[in-house]
């Protein structure tokens, strides 16, 4: 994998939103070791404890600290660097956040996203964009069945209703914009759709491995909150290779790879929330837990898994770790984290799973 995405990658500028962030910081350790140069734009990373920093990041690419709801800032810096790639990852990721800041939750998805788009129209050279979303943009029918890229959109939080705006955002600029007859036919427009991602370095409150590293560190019971909730759990290294991919085709051919991707784990593998929580106990080595009261929450998804078949076909795309190896890697990075450097461990697990497709 790793000499497939050189290929695309080595010297091409890649414009990367969202940079401060945890995918977005692995992203750009997968972006330094194929070469690429890049250039983040993103709001400062907002704990003291953040991935961005414990690498470094400011070494590994050109460091813009800006709002995407900054339009003028967003064009002219996606304008002086020229990019030949974007990713987009820079938003309010959280749901349980999205309900106490709604208006803006939707500001910085979807019209954010909107400004991104706005600022590749006014590029004068080709560039490949890939939008990052979620597999909570699709309408959540709470049943067994996975969702597929042309399944309804929707979402009943401001987050997951946010992203499904930025799907139909993105949708709109596609036909208007990108496609056969317009100038702009150059420019590949695709978004990615993954789950929960799990792996070293998420430090965030409210997520469910910082939460059970900070409760397995302390020595604390795990709060746990939907027991029972089946996530499409990954390691973030599997939908980050599937972007990477998905910019590769896009850049070969625009006109055939323009169109949303669902990145997922296998369908049979799927863990519940307690199981999850359990299996991090046995890898840790010791730990307990305990279940939170439901009465105390907000409405969250429960049962969400996605069809992978169209990456599989169109990309070439398949995961390469189970839900457990992912579980384990990831613990295995913050239990080294006290002796390795961040990005000396970052890197061995990108280079290990790349070596997995061989
Ligand atoms: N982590 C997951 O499990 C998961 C699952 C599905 C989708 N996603 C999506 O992946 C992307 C990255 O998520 P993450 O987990 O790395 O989140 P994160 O919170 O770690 O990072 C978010 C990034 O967005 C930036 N950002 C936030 N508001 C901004 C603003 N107004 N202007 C400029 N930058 C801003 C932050 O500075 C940060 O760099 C998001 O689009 C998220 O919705 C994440």
């Amino acid at each position: 994998m790793f000499n497939q995405l050189t290929e695309t990658y080595k010297n091409k500028r890649v414009f990367l939103t969202g940079h401060t962030g945890f995918k977005g910081s692995w992203l750009l350790c997968m972006l330094n070791l194929l070469g690429a140069q890049v250039k983040g734009y993103a709001l400062a990373p907002t704990d003291n404890v953040n991935l961005f920093n414990q690498l470094n990041g400011e070494s590994l690419c050109e460091s813009v600290i800006a709002d995407i709801r900054d339009k003028d800032r967003l064009k002219k810096e996606i304008a002086a660097f020229k990019p030949d790639f974007i990713f987009h990852l820079a938003a309010q990721p959280l749901v349980r956040r999205s309900y106490e800041i709604p208006a803006e939750t939707f500001e910085v998805n979807a019209i954010g996203t909107a400004n991104l788009l706005d600022a590749v129209l006014a590029l004068q050279n080709p560039c490949s964009t890939v939008i990052i979303t979620t597999d909570k943009v699709y309408e959540n029918k709470e049943w067994i069945y996975p969702y597929r890229e042309n399944d309804v959109l929707g979402g009943y939080d401001p987050y997951s209703a946010s992203k499904a705006c930025a799907e139909i955002i993105v949708n709109s600029y596609r036909q208007s914009f990108f496609t056969v007859g317009h100038e702009n036919v150059s420019k590949g427009l695709a978004s990615g759709r993954a789950g929960n991602v799990i792996g070293g370095g998420d430090w965030a409150t409210d997520r469910i491995i910082p939460d059970v590293v900070k409760a397995l560190q302390n020595d604390e019971d795990i709060v746990v909150r939907n027991p029972a909730s089946v996530r499409p759990w990954q390691h973030v290294v599997e939908p980050l290779t599937g972007y990477l991919l998905l910019g590769a085709k896009l850049a070969a051919q625009p006109g055939l790879f323009s169109e949303a991707y669902n990145f997922g784990p296998s369908i049979a593998d799927t863990l519940k929330v307690e199981d999850l929580v359990k299996q991090a106990i046995d890898a840790w080595g010791s730990g307990s837990y305990k279940i939170l009261n439901p009465g105390n929450q907000v409405h969250e998804a429960g049962l969400l898994k996605l069809d992978i078949n169209k990456a599989a076909d169109k990309l070439g795309w398949l995961p390469h770790l189970t839900s457990t190896e992912a579980l384990n890697w990831t613990i295995g990075w913050y239990r080294n984290f006290k002796n390795q450097p961040a990005i000396d461990l970052s890197f061995t697990q990108i280079k290990n799973y790349w070596d997995l497709w061989q």
